[in-house]
């Protein structure tokens, strides 16, 4: 909050996510406030219930309509101190922004899997529209001379080029929450120019790690005509810049290590194990995961059969508990995913499973954050085997939730994680089956010395750079930027 008052100095910020911070559902038959759980929803309320910003977000919640009879509704519901504008979207504008642009041509193209994305034209303009109705919203929720705008993620590719249209001196900043893939493959997009002169359109855009920087400095260089500045991280354009800068997300991970040592945790974990006929003596791994095929599940799940093959004395001594959520259901890339996650945890257990032990536990349970607090708690051992994946917070949660510092995380050198992590963690090639099979046994059979002071390493790392360390970071980095703005200069 120090850092958010200094820089917007009394200025409102608007916010602009796909996500909204608050949602109205129904609950038989009634209505209910649901917080979704997200990470960067949970950090950024708290900013905005200080600065008292606005929220621009989708409408999404089911009965979000009934309850606002007016798009602004003041949240938080019970004690409101912010705004959040909803944008309301038809069933034709959710299909072509959110499921079409956005996650089948967006997503895998930012995480390298140009096979995977497809270009519609029609998803394209839909995408264009509700950016437009999106940058319409957060200039009218904006006020004074220079308001402070700030879009999260690649849902607002050309939004932020819209605003500046109409708002030439606001501060506008962009968080690109995916990876930022090489040249080479983003030039695989045939919208790459606009959807550089979108975000190009920011003062200030940032990315989780250095690496994702430098390939966008590369994509400007490669594509386009603009002048790249190394030195300072900048693209030129006119009398103006965009400064690129990394800033690695973290948690709240106060809130995860308090969830952690809650009684409903320890509870969770005694009736979740003993219900699945899991003993004391018994060692537990455990993998979180939005059933998305970028977080190599399916790999993961071979790792384990290769490891339950060749080592059998591990049959009946180890299980692996697998938490999926579903996830963008309606796409078939994502159907398939979790029908391949259910078949191959299937094959699994009826190879290996007997009557007394089950080799993988598979839920899609909702949990509590205090219930999944204690799966990490009690876990041995996390697997993160993620293909490649902008930053992955499931490593940030487990280290946060390890109270007891015994449990070993087995990390994806493909995460943007492993750059914070990867010292104290054991870094893993996802696709590389004998070598995560390996990691797993080296965690299982590391002395405890080793693991308590690998665990104290991660923990102190995750307490440390938080979620609010990460606005901060932003925050400050905005305030020197916007001051090099105003004197027409490049000192940064
Ligand atoms: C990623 C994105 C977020 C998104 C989340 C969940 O972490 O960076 O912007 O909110 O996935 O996906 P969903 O499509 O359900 O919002």
């Amino acid at each position: 909050t120090e850092a958010a008052a200094s820089f917007l100095d009394g200025r409102s910020p608007v916010v602009i996510s796909n996500r909204q911070p608050y949602s109205h559902e129904y609950e038989d038959e009634e209505v209910v406030v649901n917080r979704p759980a997200g990470g960067l929803t949970a950090a950024l309320d708290p900013v905005m219930q200080t600065v008292e910003g606005t929220w621009v977000a989708w409408g999404s919640g089911e009965a979000d309509r009934v309850v606002a009879d007016d798009d602004v509704v003041p949240v938080p519901p019970d004690d409101p101190s912010y705004d959040l504008r909803r944008v309301w979207l038809d069933e034709d504008q959710v299909d072509g922004y959110y499921y079409g642009y956005s996650n089948q041509a967006l997503w895998p193209l930012s995480h390298s899997d140009t096979t995977r994305a497809t270009y519609s034209q029609s998803d394209w303009e839909c995408y264009r529209q509700v950016n437009e109705l999106f940058a319409e919203a957060a200039v009218e929720e904006s006020d004074g001379e220079t308001p402070v705008l700030w879009f999260q993620d690649y849902h607002f590719g050309l939004a932020p080029r819209m605003a500046r249209d109409r708002l030439d001196d606001a501060f506008i900043m962009q968080f690109w929450h995916l990876p930022w893939p090489g040249w080479d493959v983003f030039r695989a997009c045939p919208q790459a120019d606009e959807l550089l002169d979108g975000l190009l359109a920011n003062d200030m855009l940032g990315f989780h790690t250095e690496a994702y920087c430098q390939h966008f400095l590369d994509t400007v260089a490669a594509l386009t005509d603009l002048d790249v500045d190394r030195e300072s991280r900048s693209v030129r354009h006119g009398d103006r810049r965009t400064y690129v800068r990394p800033f690695g997300i973290g948690i709240d991970a106060a809130s995860q290590a308090e969830a952690a040592a809650t009684e409903e945790a320890e509870e969770f974990w005694e009736t979740f194990t003993s219900g699945h006929g899991i003993d004391e003596d018994q060692r537990v791994a455990v993998g979180v995961d939005r059933l998305d095929y970028t977080k190599g599940l399916v790999e993961r799940l071979e790792a384990l059969e290769h490891f339950w093959e060749t080592r059998p004395e591990w049959r009946g001594e180890l299980t692996y508990v697998q938490k999926g959520a579903e996830s963008r259901s309606r796409i078939p890339a994502y159907r398939k995913i979790q029908e391949r996650v259910e078949a191959k945890v299937a094959d699994v257990n009826a190879r290996f499973g007997t009557t007394d032990w089950q080799p993988i536990v598979y839920t899609t349970e909702m949990l509590s954050e205090e219930e999944l607090a204690g799966l990490y708690r009690g876990a041995d051992l996390c697997l993160v085997t993620s293909l490649r994946d902008g930053m992955n917070l499931v490593s940030k949660e487990f280290a946060a939730a390890q109270l007891d510092e015994d449990g070993v995380l087995v990390l994806s050198e493909l995460a943007g994680s492993s750059g914070e992590l990867g010292e104290d963690a054991l870094l893993v090639h996802p696709s590389d089956t004998p070598g995560v099979a390996d990691a797993i046994e080296s965690a299982l059979t590391m002395p405890d010395d080793e693991r308590a002071e690998r665990m104290r390493a991660l923990r102190e790392q995750v307490l440390d750079a938080d979620v609010f360390d990460w606005i901060a970071r932003q925050f400050w980095t905005a305030e020197r930027i916007e001051g090099a703005r105003n004197q027409q200069e490049s000192t940064l």
